[in-house]
């Protein structure tokens, strides 16, 4: 199955066989990560793929492999994870291979080798036991008209997309040339608190799969001076 068609597929997996993945799929998958579109080519960031028994997770299940990823802190360095790390999980889900982001855990006994870039997220992969597609009325999403200032079925992707506890964050609006301005719900104070890493998260998420769908044509900018929203943040701009 191609990328686009798995976002109307793809599922978090919480059920994996023990058995890890082989070689040759592993450097499969290091191949796809190094070759990943970024949304911002600026920001140095880094992986490794580590086993079980160098995470930490809430989670009372396992898998056998887990991305561990890293980042600089610098301008939209979420948005960037989301965005080049759910180009994984569709391609990883596209041959077979079960995922799920993880942000209620992290790396144990292991060290960036460049300590400038701090731990980000975790993302489990491994073969499912079970299922791994699902179908497309076992979604649940936000109608179209809850994300966005008028029902667009272009924005349909996005609206597919996986969030942090399917927070589904993102609000879109149209601008008089076709472009879009992308928003952040900024949620309760404390909801932003707890959510607004993953959120950001989030918002590259969604952004990943409008470039999946539209790749010849996708282009992301952020604007000096963007419109104001009430209750969302600005998050960037793009083209599809
Ligand atoms: C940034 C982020 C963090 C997440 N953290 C967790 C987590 O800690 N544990 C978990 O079981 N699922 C986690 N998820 C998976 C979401 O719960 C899931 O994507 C969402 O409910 C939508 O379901 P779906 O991916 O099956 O479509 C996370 C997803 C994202 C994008």
């Amino acid at each position: 199955m191609n990328l686009e068609d798995t976002i109307y597929k793809r599922q978090s997996i919480r059920s994996y066989e023990e058995t890890p993945l082989d070689s040759e799929t592993l450097d499969e998958v290091r191949e796809f990560i190094d070759n990943a579109k970024e949304l911002n080519p600026d920001i140095k960031w880094s992986y490794e793929i580590l086993p079980t028994e160098n995470i930490s997770t809430m989670m009372r299940w396992k898998a056998p492999h887990y991305i561990a990823i890293f980042s600089e802190e610098k301008d939209n360095y979420y948005q960037n994870v989301g965005f080049i790390f759910q180009q994984v999980d569709l391609f990883l889900q596209s041959k077979g291979i079960g995922t799920c982001w993880i942000g209620m855990g992290s790396p144990k006994n292991y060290e960036n080798p460049d300590g400038n870039q701090k731990f980000i997220i975790i993302i489990s992969l491994g073969l499912p036991k079970g299922n791994l597609y699902r179908e497309i009325n076992q979604f649940r999403r936000k109608k179209l008209e809850q994300i966005s200032d008028k029902t667009d079925e272009r924005l349909v992707p996005a609206q597919f997309a996986p969030s942090a506890s399917n927070t589904q964050p993102w609000y879109f609006t149209h601008n008089e040339d076709g472009s879009y301005d992308l928003y952040r719900e900024k949620g309760w104070l404390l909801k932003n608190k707890i959510y607004g890493k993953w959120n950001q998260i989030d918002v590259g998420i969604a952004l990943a799969h409008l470039y999946v769908a539209n790749s010849d044509t996708f282009k992301f900018y952020i604007k000096d001076n963007p419109k104001k929203l009430k209750g969302h943040l600005y998050q960037g701009s793009f083209e599809i």
